[in-house]
C-alpha cells in the first residue's frame, strides 16, 4: 500500500485504519500532528477495526487507554496533559512499552522518547488549508 493519503472526510480515514490493523499491529506507533488534525479519530477507527469488544474513549484525561480486541491488546497513550519526561516512568509508559501489543501514542513527538525506543512507525496527520488531511506512514 502507498504510504501517503489525502483524506477529505473521516470515513475516508476509517479504510485507513482497517488496512492498517495488520501492518501495526504488535507495533509501536507515534501518532503524531496538531491538535484536531484527527489523531483520536484514526485511534477509534483502529479499535473498532481490530474488533473492539469495548468502548473507545479519548484518553485525553485517563493518558492510558486499554482495549482487548480480536487483534490483540491496543493500548492507546495521549501525552497531551504531561508536563515532564519524568512523568512517564511514574505512569510505568516505559514498562508498557514492552508489552505484546499494539501501542499507540498520542503526542510522542512531545518527549525525546525515541532514545528508549528502537523500532517504532510513524503516521503523521497534517491538515491542509481546505480542511483535507494528509496522512503519511512511515
Ligand atoms: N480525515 C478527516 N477529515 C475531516 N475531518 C476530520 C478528519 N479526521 C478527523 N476529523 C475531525 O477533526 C476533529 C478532531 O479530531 P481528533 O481525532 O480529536 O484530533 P486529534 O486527536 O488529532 O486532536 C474531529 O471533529 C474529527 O471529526
Ligand atoms: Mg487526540
Amino acid at each position: 500500500m502507498d504510504n501517503e493519503f489525502v483524506v477529505n472526510y473521516v470515513e475516508e480515514t476509517k479504510s485507513i485504519a482497517e488496512e492498517l490493523t495488520s501492518i501495526l499491529k504488535n507495533n509501536i506507533v507515534f501518532l503524531t500532528g496538531e491538535i484536531g488534525a484527527g489523531k483520536t479519530t484514526f485511534t477509534k477507527y483502529f479499535v473498532q477495526a481490530c474488533g473492539l469488544y469495548d468502548e473507545v474513549y479519548s484518553p485525553t484525561f485517563s493518558i492510558e487507554n486499554r482495549y482487548e480486541t480480536k487483534n490483540g491488546v491496543i493500548i492507546h497513550f495521549d501525552l497531551y496533559r504531561m508536563q515532564e519526561e519524568v512523568e512517564l516512568d511514574m505512569i510505568g509508559f516505559y514498562d508498557t512499552l514492552k508489552e505484546e501489543a499494539t501501542i499507540l501514542i498520542e503526542w510522542a513527538d512531545k518527549f525525546n522518547i525515541e532514545k528508549y525506543i528502537k523500532n517504532y512507525k510513524i503516521v503523521n496527520f497534517k491538515v491542509n488549508g481546505d480542511g483535507s488531511r494528509t496522512i503519511t506512514i512511515k
